[in-house]
């Protein structure tokens, strides 16, 4: 069986747009969860300015209280004090933010595009200097909310500079849910081909029902690792018009009936959507939820169901 590993965003992705705020205890209590239903890397907080982004408030007391050992456990940051707070939280992972078009960067942490390479190229330098493993969001990565569609050469380019400077990874965000599987089969063909499979990993929202089956085409390109968030949580603040994330129920439920090995466990990942739905006071799920727990009450929790 091939394994395929899931980052769950939920805990950033997805709280950092929903209404509710959740407390950092409340956001440890989810992403322990995530871990206890076996999920291998959880992006847990991000490191931005709390005027900007409300709910990420507390990012150090949720890394304080983790235990770092148990997952890839993974910090968004934006700039350089970002970087200084991940590192001082005791964080091993952190994820820089690099959109691929002008507009994009301006909007999102108030920065050119030139000057938000050269801030990524800093950090990604520095982390790996300390010990730190540095990733690098490319997002927009197929259409941009204000400036339309993105040419694959462009994200070709920045995830290259990425690599150069230290990434370990580029994540390949299709941030605001516009890409369709024809787009995402050319654009990851193009990527593995220039870097490999093993150091990309894609990211989908959900907002034209195509996150399914971009994931789907970016697996088949060669892709073994996937951000999604528990019960579909998620938008960016920054992004009109994006829907919430790829769920990653849907995701491991597509997996394994497509006998790819996750090490998720279902019916606990079942029951995180409900400590999801509780801690952020509405109705949250994927669309393959209620089949889910129709199967899972079949089999008496013996874990046959997806
Ligand atoms: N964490 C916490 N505070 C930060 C910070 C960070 N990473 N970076 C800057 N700040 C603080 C500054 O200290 C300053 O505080 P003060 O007003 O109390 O003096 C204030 O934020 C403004 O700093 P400045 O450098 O002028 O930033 P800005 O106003 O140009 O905003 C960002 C830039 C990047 C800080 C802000 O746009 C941001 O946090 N964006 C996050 C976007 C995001 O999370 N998007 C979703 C994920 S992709
Ligand atoms: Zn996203």
């Amino acid at each position: 069986m091939e394994t395929v590993v899931i980052n769950d965003v939920g805990p950033r992705d997805g709280l950092q747009n929903d209404p509710t705020a959740v407390s950092p205890d409340d956001r440890v209590r989810l992403i322990n969860a995530l871990v206890a239903a076996g999920l291998p890397a959880v992006e847990v907080v991000s490191f931005v300015s709390p005027k900007a982004v409300p709910k990420m408030a507390g990012a150090d007391q949720v890394v304080a209280q983790l235990d770092l050992d148990a997952a890839d456990f993974s910090a968004l940051i934006p700039n350089m004090k970002g970087y200084e707070l991940a590192k001082a939280s005791g964080i091993r992972s952190v994820g820089v933010v690099l959109s691929a078009t002008e507009t994009m960067n301006q909007k999102n942490i108030n920065m050119s595009l030139d000057k938000t390479i050269s801030v990524c190229r800093d950090i990604v330098t520095q982390a790996k200097a300390d010990g730190l493993t540095p990733r690098a969001y490319v997002s927009v990565a197929v259409e941009c909310p204000y400036e339309g569609l993105v040419p694959d050469s462009q994200i070709e380019s920045l995830a290259e500079i990425m690599f150069a400077a230290g990434a370990a990874e580029v994540i390949v965000a299709d941030t605001i849910g516009g890409a369709n599987p024809a787009q995402i089969k050319a654009l990851f063909t193009r990527l593995v081909t220039a870097f490999g499979a093993n150091v990309l990993s894609a990211h989908f929202h959900d907002t034209r029902a195509l996150a399914l089956a971009n994931a789907w085409q970016a697996l088949e390109c060669g892709i073994r690792k996937f951000d999604a968030s528990i019960s579909g949580l998620g938008g960016c603040p920054f992004a009109p018009g994006a829907a919430g994330n790829l769920a990653t129920e849907d995701l491991v439920s597509l997996l394994h009936q497509a006998g790819f090995h996750t090490g998720i466990d279902s019916k606990a990942l079942v029951d995180v959507v409900d400590l999801a739905a509780e801690l952020v006071q509405h109705n949250v799920g994927g669309r393959s939820l209620a089949w889910q727990r129709n199967q899972l009450a079949k089999t008496d929790s013996k874990g046959v169901a997806a």
